[in-house]
């Protein structure tokens, strides 16, 4: 009954649109599959102007596979062709396409949609209170926590949002004790599901705070990726961008506003031996070495996913000799500003 309704029913108030949907599944009603309800996505996505949203590969087309394996509930392998060849009903082809009219009509990130965003490889929880996570930082961690000199084993994720970074990095670590700090209370409940669906209680707190205001401990490592879009390239951003939080992004003229404070304030909840490591995007870390030039700031590179493409390893041989490049700072604690 229902879906005879559904059938019926208007997928999009936009005539146009609607006209496109109706189309496509008399068009293609026997031979509906996977793949090509994703390519008719991506090209609708295409035409309607969307933004890839940092989505794997920059790509519209993934944006509209995910959405197409989202709603068939399969496993989001779509490279296994097995997956895109199979075929789908008009019912489900009808589910699919009202997720693309949500992406199209609403312009939201696709894990705004389906609520479920992957970073370094973990699901976390995600809404409209939480930046989608896509800190690059994750492909250094590692490499980050080997630098560390542990003493009391504990970690801040300052501004956490969803909690990616330091439930990461718990995940990786089972021998450390994270705080995951953000201003907003909304993105903690968020924060807070996402410890609970690790079951990480135990080792993760989520803390309420204007960055340090109630903070009283100290820590081996600070990590941080703040807001740090000055206003001005906030006013340029694509709409899927200004749907997430502007708290999450903003930081004044410059861009540098939460960052000073975090630079200035971070020693006194440092251990000794501490260290403090934060992502700045590119023009940022231009003023920050200028503003700065005592703190000796380790520079690193914001690196994609690893790959063996040609490409891949020209691009990282030019992107060493780039210091417009540099994007996230080490910086121990006696190196600080006290
Ligand atoms: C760029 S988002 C990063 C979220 C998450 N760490 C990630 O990488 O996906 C910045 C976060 O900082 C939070 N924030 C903004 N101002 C803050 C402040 N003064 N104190 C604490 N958190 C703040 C925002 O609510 C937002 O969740």
């Amino acid at each position: 009954m229902e879906n005879t309704k559904d059938l019926q029913s208007s997928l999009s108030s936009n005539l146009l649109r609607e006209k496109r949907y109706r189309s496509f599944l008399e068009k293609c009603a026997n031979h509906m599959t996977v793949k090509n309800i994703a390519h008719f996505g991506s090209k609708l996505m295409h035409q309607e102007k969307l933004h890839y949203h940092f989505f794997e590969d920059h790509s519209l087309f993934k944006n509209a596979l995910y959405l197409t394996f989202f709603s068939l509930n399969l496993p989001y392998e779509y490279q296994d062709s097995k997956y895109l060849k199979r075929k789908i009903s008009k019912e489900e082809a009808i589910s699919i396409l009202k997720l693309f009219e949500r992406r199209i009509s609403e312009r939201v990130p696709v894990q705004y949609i389906t609520h479920e965003a992957y970073y370094s490889g973990y699901k976390f929880f995600v809404n409209k209170n939480v930046l989608v996570p896509r800190s690059l930082m994750n492909s250094q961690f590692e490499d980050f926590l080997s630098h560390v000199h542990w003493e009391n084993y504990r970690v801040l994720d300052l501004c956490t949002g969803s909690g990616c970074i330091g439930i990461t990095l718990a995940l990786l670590n089972p021998n450390i004790k994270v705080d995951l700090v953000d201003i907003s209370s909304d993105a903690l409940e968020v924060a807070s599901a996402n410890v609970k669906y690790y079951g990480l209680q135990d080792r993760v707190r989520c803390i309420q705070s204007d960055l340090f205001t109630n903070l009283h401990d100290k820590y081996d490592l600070i990590i941080t990726n703040p807001p740090y879009v000055p206003e001005i390239e906030y006013a340029e951003q694509p709409l899927e961008v200004k749907n997430e939080p502007k708290i999450a992004l903003v930081a004044g003229k410059d861009g540098l506003d939460i960052l000073h404070q975090i630079l200035t304030q971070a020693k006194k909840y440092l251990n000794p031996n501490g260290m403090l490591i934060a992502e700045v995007g590119y023009s940022a870390a231009i003023t920050l070495k200028k503003k700065y030039p005592k703190v000796p700031f380790q520079w690193r590179k914001c690196k994609g996913s690893k790959d063996e493409s040609l490409l891949y390893k020209i691009t990282e041989f030019l992107i060493q000799w780039t210091p417009l490049l540099d994007s996230i700072f080490l910086c121990e604690a006696k190196g600080l500003p006290d």
